[in-house]
């Protein structure tokens, strides 16, 4: 569904954030993109939809260049960014929900739909009506995936989702993350916390200093996790069934 060609992003400082990067994006995948602190994640999620300008190469939604349909990418392709918190753009967590919906014009039936629907995803219904300054920190985190599960994407890409919450915050994350999988979402998480999450991936993608340095099945890649500063439990890949807080 997305490819990723040859990205390379150079700052205005001349410091390379993104080097040479090649990713193709399938339908169905649940990708878990892993890399330490300033290894280029965000950056690359941002391109996605077209954010930010690639300083070259480039990237194609189902085979054409983004550039031309942006408006069908973001609609396609989610993001739930690193501070959630900053995502939420309404006074009420209903009205929030279907702000993307109405921004588009979409009737008030099908608004509602897509709140129901939404909420319903991430198990927020009861807290529809509730004013999002009211929400905790986990809360919060499922309303802005819920924001951008109102558009029906096909590709959900979450930034460093497990931030900040508790145990079963994360499971109710983690438990939402793998039922929109179920339903065909093709979910992109990034993160360096594998331990929550990394038992759920079909792929692991590895990036250091703004390159992919691995791709693959996680098995496979698992001694070089360990290459990249990205924590992994001690021993082999038998380990990795552990590595999910969902119960
Ligand atoms: N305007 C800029 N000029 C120079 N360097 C920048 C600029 N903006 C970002 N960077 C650098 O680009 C690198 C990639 O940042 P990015 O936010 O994508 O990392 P990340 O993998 O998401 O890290 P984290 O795990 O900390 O969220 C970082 O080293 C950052 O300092
Ligand atoms: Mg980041």
């Amino acid at each position: 569904m997305v490819e990723i060609r040859n990205l390379s992003h150079r700052f205005d400082d001349g410091a390379l954030g993104l080097n040479n990067v090649n990713l193709a994006l399938g339908a169905g995948e649940f990708v878990v993109l892993a890399g330490e602190n300033g290894a280029g994640k965000s950056l690359l999620m941002r391109h996605l939809v077209g954010l930010v300008a690639p300083t070259s190469g480039s990237i194609l939604y189902r085979g054409r260049e983004i550039g031309p349909q942006l408006k069908q990418v973001r609609q396609a392709i989610g993001l739930v960014f690193q501070d959630s918190g900053a995502q939420i753009v309404s006074l009420t967590v209903e009205e929030d929900v279907g702000f993307g919906p109405r921004n588009r014009g979409w009737s008030p039936a099908e608004v509602d739909l897509a709140i129901t629907s939404s909420l319903e995803a991430v198990g927020l219904l009861g807290h529809r009506k509730q004013p999002c300054s009211q929400l905790s920190g986990g809360e919060l985190r499922r309303a802005a995936i819920a924001g951008v599960l109102a558009l029906r994407p096909e590709i959900v890409v979450l930034d460093e989702p497990f931030t900040g919450l508790d145990f079963p915050s994360v499971q109710a994350v983690l438990g939402t993350l793998v039922r929109l999988h179920q339903t065909g979402i093709t979910i992109i998480l990034l993160t360096h916390e594998l331990d929550k999450c990394l038992a759920l991936a079909t792929r692991l993608v590895l990036m250091s200093s703004g390159t992919v340095i691995a791709d693959g099945a996680p098995t496979d890649l698992w001694e070089l996790i360990t290459t990249t500063n990205v924590h992994r439990p001690p021993g082999g890949p038998e380990k990795l069934a552990e590595m999910t807080w969902l119960a």
